[in-house]
C-alpha cells in the first residue's frame, strides 16, 4: 500500500494516538522486576482491528508479524518499503529501527526453544546464533540458497528482484560481532538473562526462563 495515497491512515486522535502508542508500548517495555519471577511477562504485540483501522492495521501488522516471527528480512522490507514514507514522516523510523533488537530477541528465543527440545540450551555457541541472524536477515531467496549448499551464497549471485525490498539494500551479512552486540545489549536490558563468554564462543544462559518476556 502505498500510505502517501491514503490519507486515512489518520483521521481522528484516537488513530493518531493508536499510531504512536503500538511502537512505544514496546519502546517503553521493562523486564519484569527482579523477584517477580512469577510476572508472565508479554511482548505487546496488539494489533488496531482490522476493520475499523485498516490502514494502521496494514501499517503495523508486517511489522510486528515478523517481530514475532524473529524474521528480520520480512520487517525490514516492510519498513524501508512500503510503509517508509510514512514512518518517516511521522517521525516513526527511528524507533521502529529501534524495535528491531525485539525481533532479534524473538528469533533468539525461538532458537533457545529449538535447542531445548533435544538437548541442554543453556550453553549456545555464538556461530549457532550468527548463523540463525544470517537466515533471518536474508531474502527468502537467498534463505534457501543457504538452507541448500550450508554455506554462504556467493556475492555474484543475481538477486531476485521479486523478492527485494522497494529501495534496495546492500545484502546485509551477519558476524559474531554483532550477535555479541545484539546480546550484550538484549542482557544488559535484563531481558535476557545469561552472559557472553567471548572467549569460548559462547553465550550460557540461564537455567530457568533466561527470555524474561514471552514472544
Ligand atoms: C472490529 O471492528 C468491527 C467493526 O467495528 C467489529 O464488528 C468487530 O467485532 C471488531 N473486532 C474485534 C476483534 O474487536
Amino acid at each position: 500500500m502505498d500510505y502517501s495515497t491514503a490519507p486515512a491512515l489518520v483521521t481522528t486522535n484516537l488513530q493518531l494516538i493508536m499510531l504512536y502508542l503500538i511502537p512505544l508500548r514496546l519502546l517503553l517495555l521493562a523486564p519484569p522486576a527482579v523477584g517477580d519471577a512469577e510476572a508472565e511477562a508479554k511482548l505487546p504485540l496488539v494489533l488496531p482491528n482490522r476493520t475499523r483501522f485498516p490502514a494502521l492495521h496494514a501499517l503495523y501488522a508486517p511489522l510486528l508479524r515478523a517481530l514475532r516471527a524473529g524474521d528480520l528480512y520480512a520487517y525490514r522490507a516492510h519498513a524501508h518499503g512500503a510503509a517508509r514514507k510514512v514512518l518517516v514522516h511521522r517521525h516513526l523510523a527511528a524507533a521502529i529501527e529501534r524495535l528491531e533488537l525485539f525481533v532479534v530477541y524473538a528469533l533468539l528465543s525461538r532458537v533457545h526453544a529449538k535447542l531445548a527440545e533435544t538437548g541442554d540450551p543453556s550453553r549456545i555457541d555464538i556461530a549457532t546464533l550468527t548463523r540463525a541472524l544470517s537466515l533471518s536477515v536474508a531474502s527468502p531467496h537467498m534463505r534457501r540458497q543457504q538452507l541448500d549448499t550450508g554455506i554462504e551464497p556467493v556475492e555474484t549471485s543475481p538477486p531476485d528482484s521479486s523478492e527485494q525490498p522497494e529501495d534496495e539494500e546492500e545484502e546485509e551479512s551477519i558476524e559474531d560481532g554483532d550477535t555479541i552486540a545484539y546480546l550484550v545489549q538484549l542482557i544488559s536490558m535484563g531481558f535476557i538473562k545469561g552472559y557472553v563468554s567471548p572467549d569460548n564462543g559462547v553465550v550460557v544462559l540461564r537455567k530457568t526462563r533466561p527470555f524474561v518476556i514471552e514472544v
